[in-house]
C-alpha cells in the first residue's frame, strides 16, 4: 500500500511540470496569433536554396545580377565609399528629412536639371528609407493630409508590396486595368477607361517606368493620354519609380513620364529608390518627393512631413545616402554612375532578346515578341501556374507563380537552359 501511495505521489509529481507548461500556454499573451502566410519572393527563395541541381536558377528575386550570376557592386559605389573613408567621417545623427545635399541631388535627378519646380523652390524631397519607406511616408502623408478621396488605384497587377502598404497606412485599395494578357502588353483602352471612370480626386499610383511584376510600360503618346484623362478627372498622382535608368538605360528617358505630368500642372508625389540603379539594396537608400504650389506651401508640407517622420524612425540612415550623393554630385562618379546603369540595362535587354531567340532555336512555334518588348528587370512570361510547378521541379527553374522572371538572373552562360526548360513545359 505505502509502495503503491509513493508511486502515485511519483506520479503525480512527474506530471506537475506538464500541467504548469499547459496552464502557461494557456495563458500565453500570443496565444490567439495564427501563423502568417510566407511571403511569395523569399518562398521562392528558399526552396531555391535547398534543390541541389547545379542548374539550378533563381528568377524569382529582383536583385541585379552580373553575367555570371554574381551580385554586382558598382565601380562608383566602391569609389564614393573609398572617398568617404579617406574623409575620416563622423556618424552623428541626420536632420529628420535626411541629407540635405543628397535630397536636392535626388530631386534633380527625378525631375531633371532645368526643372522649374526646383528652381522656384515649390517642393519638398525626404530621404527615406528606400523605395518601400518612401511609398510607406507618402501613403500615411495622404491618409493624414489628403481630405478629398481614401481611395488609391493601382495598375491591375502591382508590386506585391503596394497593397500593404498603403492598407496599412489606412487608405483604401482599387485598382484599374493595366496589363493585358492575351498580348502580354499594356491595356490601354482598358486603362484608359477604367481611370475616366474613377471618381474625381481619387488617388491613382502610377509606375513611372520597368512596371514590376510585368514589364509593360505605356508609350509617351499613351502618357500623354493618361495624363488627360488624369487632368480632367482632376485625381492626385502618385509616381512610383523604383527603377529610373534601369528600364532603357537613360536616367532622363525614365523620368520623361513624371516630368511631363509635372509640365501638365499636375502637383504629384514621387517615390525613388536607389536600390537597384545604384545597386544600394540594403544601404535602404529612397526619397519622397512632394511637388506644391509654391514655396510656402512646400515649407509647410516640408514641417508635417518631419513631424509624420520623427515617431517612426527619428531619422533616416546615413552611410547610403552620403555614397548617392557624392555618386550625383561629383561629376565623375555621376558619369561612370550613369555608364554602370546603361550597361547594367544593356545586358538585361540583351538578355531579353538572347531568350526569344533560344527559344526559336528549341523549336517554339509560340510568339515571344513580348519577351524583348517588354522593360526593365521583370519579364511576365504568359506561363501558366502549372507551367511554373514544372518549371521548378522538372527543371529547377525558380520564379513566381505569376509567371514573372528576374531578367536580371539570367545569364549568357544560363540562357539556352533556359529557354530549352520553358520550351519543354510550353509545346
Ligand atoms: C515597383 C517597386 N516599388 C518600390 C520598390 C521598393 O524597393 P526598395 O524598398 O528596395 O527600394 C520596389 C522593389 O522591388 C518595386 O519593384
Amino acid at each position: 500500500m505505502a509502495l503503491l501511495q509513493s508511486r502515485l505521489v511519483a506520479a503525480v509529481f512527474r506530471c506537475q511540470p506538464a500541467a504548469v507548461t499547459l496552464q502557461n500556454r494557456a495563458s500565453s499573451w500570443w496565444s490567439h496569433v495564427e501563423m502568417g502566410p510566407a511571403d511569395p519572393i523569399l518562398g521562392v527563395t528558399e526552396a531555391y536554396r535547398r534543390d541541389t541541381n547545379s542548374k539550378k536558377m533563381n528568377l524569382g528575386v529582383g536583385a541585379y545580377r552580373d553575367d555570371n550570376g554574381k551580385p554586382y557592386v558598382l565601380n562608383s559605389v566602391r569609389k564614393a565609399e573609398a572617398l568617404m573613408a579617406a574623409k575620416n567621417l563622423d556618424k552623428e545623427y541626420l536632420p529628420i528629412g535626411g541629407l540635405a545635399e543628397f535630397a536636392r541631388a535626388s530631386a534633380q535627378l527625378a525631375l531633371g536639371e532645368n526643372s522649374e519646380t526646383i528652381q522656384s523652390g515649390r517642393y519638398i524631397t525626404v530621404q527615406t528609407i528606400s523605395g518601400t519607406g518612401s511609398l510607406r511616408i507618402g501613403g500615411n502623408f495622404l491618409q493624414r493630409f489628403y481630405k478629398h478621396s481614401r481611395d488609391v488605384y493601382l495598375p491591375k497587377p502591382s508590386w506585391g508590396n503596394h497593397t500593404p502598404i498603403f492598407r496599412d497606412a489606412g487608405l483604401e485599395l482599387k485598382g484599374y486595368r493595366y496589363y493585358d494578357p492575351k498580348t502580354c502588353g499594356f491595356d490601354f483602352a482598358g486603362a484608359l477607361d477604367d481611370i475616366s471612370k474613377m471618381p474625381e480626386q481619387s488617388i491613382i499610383l502610377f509606375h513611372a517606368c520597368a512596371h514590376n511584376p510585368t514589364g509593360v510600360d505605356p508609350k509617351p503618346e499613351q502618357w500623354k493620354e493618361l495624363a488627360s484623362v488624369v487632368k480632367s478627372r482632376r485625381l492626385f498622382p502618385f509616381f512610383d519609380m523604383a527603377y529610373q535608368g534601369f528600364a532603357s538605360g537613360d536616367t532622363d528617358r525614365d523620368a520623361w513620364a513624371v516630368r511631363y505630368f509635372i509640365e501638365q500642372g499636375l502637383n504629384l508625389v514621387l517615390s525613388q529608390s536607389y536600390a537597384k540603379n545604384m545597386g544600394l539594396y540594403g544601404e535602404r537608400v529612397g526619397a519622397f518627393t512632394v511637388v506644391c504650389s509654391d514655396v510656402d506651401e512646400a515649407k509647410r508640407v516640408e514641417s508635417q512631413l518631419k513631424i509624420l517622420i520623427r515617431p517612426m524612425y527619428s531619422n533616416p540612415p546615413i552611410n547610403g545616402a552620403r555614397i548617392a550623393a557624392s555618386i550625383l554630385t561629383q561629376p565623375d562618379l555621376r558619369s561612370e554612375w550613369l555608364q554602370e546603369v546603361k550597361s547594367m540595362a544593356n545586358r538585361i535587354i540583351s538578355m531579353r532578346e538572347q531568350l526569344v531567340s533560344n527559344l526559336k532555336k528549341e523549336g517554339s512555334i509560340h510568339n515571344w515578341q513580348h519577351i524583348s518588348d517588354q522593360i526593365g528587370m521583370f519579364c511576365f512570361t504568359g506561363l501558366r501556374p502549372e507551367q511554373v510547378e514544372r518549371l521548378i521541379k522538372e527543371f529547377s527553374v525558380y520564379m513566381t507563380k505569376d509567371g514573372r522572371i528576374s531578367v536580371a538572373g539570367v545569364t549568357s552562360g544560363n540562357v539556352g537552359y533556359l529557354a530549352h526548360a520553358i520550351h519543354q513545359v510550353s509545346k
